[in-house]
């Protein structure tokens, strides 16, 4: 089995603080990790690095077998999708958002496929030209997981996002990420959700920077 990630020995400090301590893990390619730990363990700041939106201080990343160093940021982001723990869309519209990941690509937006993406998580046609401003938490968080699956990436960064989600909305949330992943897309979730901790096939602990030795819960 080939492994998605590498990371040997990685540190990151800042101002002094070490956020993330001698962290050694191997991901294998189309794994699902579940990622839990107290609030400023760390957990967000391990996402990041491993979407290139922070630097380690030390150590060493591969992806793919080759230095995360080595890959156009770019290129590397559309391979590696970090969905952020408060959900973050940006414009004026829904529209806006999903034609991003087309612009970033040099593909005209297809607005079928967008409208099939919203349908895919309960959301109706009529969204796509709806206001940001006008979204619930729900609806928000599902247009950014959805904008950041528009172009299946081979790794998805989760960070709490079915955290607030109710049930139902939880639920669809959970259907998507599955769907991608039985497709092949290696997941690494944050989270504190504990039925999602629960049924976590690989669980992973970070506790001050650190991550505990590998419990399996099933
Ligand atoms: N850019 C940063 N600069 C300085 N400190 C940071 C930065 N990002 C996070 N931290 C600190 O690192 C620790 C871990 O944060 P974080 O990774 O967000 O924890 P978690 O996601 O597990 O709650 C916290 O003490 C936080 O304040
Ligand atoms: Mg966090």
């Amino acid at each position: 089995m080939t492994n998605i990630f590498e990371l040997n020995q990685i540190n990151l400090t800042i101002d002094d603080k070490p956020l993330l301590q001698d962290i050694n893990l191997t991901v294998p390619t189309g794994a699902y990790l579940t990622l839990t730990g107290p609030s400023g363990s760390g957990k967000s700041t391990l996402l990041r690095v491993l979407a290139t939106l922070m630097t380690p201080t030390s150590g060493t990343i591969a992806f793919n077998g080759k230095p995360q160093a080595d890959y156009l940021k770019t290129d590397y982001r559309k391979l590696v999708s970090y969905c952020f723990q408060q959900p973050s869309l940006f414009g004026d519209t829904v529209r806006d958002n999903l034609a991003f990941p087309f612009d970033i690509r040099k593909i005209d937006f297809d607005s079928a496929q967008a409208i099939t993406a919203l349908q895919s998580v309960d959301l109706p046609e009529t969204m796509l030209d709806a206001k940001i401003t006008s979204l619930s938490g729900g609806e928000k968080q599902r247009v950014a997981l959805i904008r950041n699956l528009l172009f299946p990436p081979q790794v998805l960064l989760l960070d709490e996002v079915t955290t607030g989600l109710d049930p139902d909305t939880k639920a669809i949330v959970h259907q998507l990420i599955e769907s991608h992943h039985h497709q092949g897309i290696t997941v690494i979730a944050v989270t504190h959700d504990e039925t999602e901790v629960a049924q976590a096939s690989t669980l992973l602990r970070l506790v001050a920077g650190r991550l505990e030795e590998t419990a399996n819960a099933k």
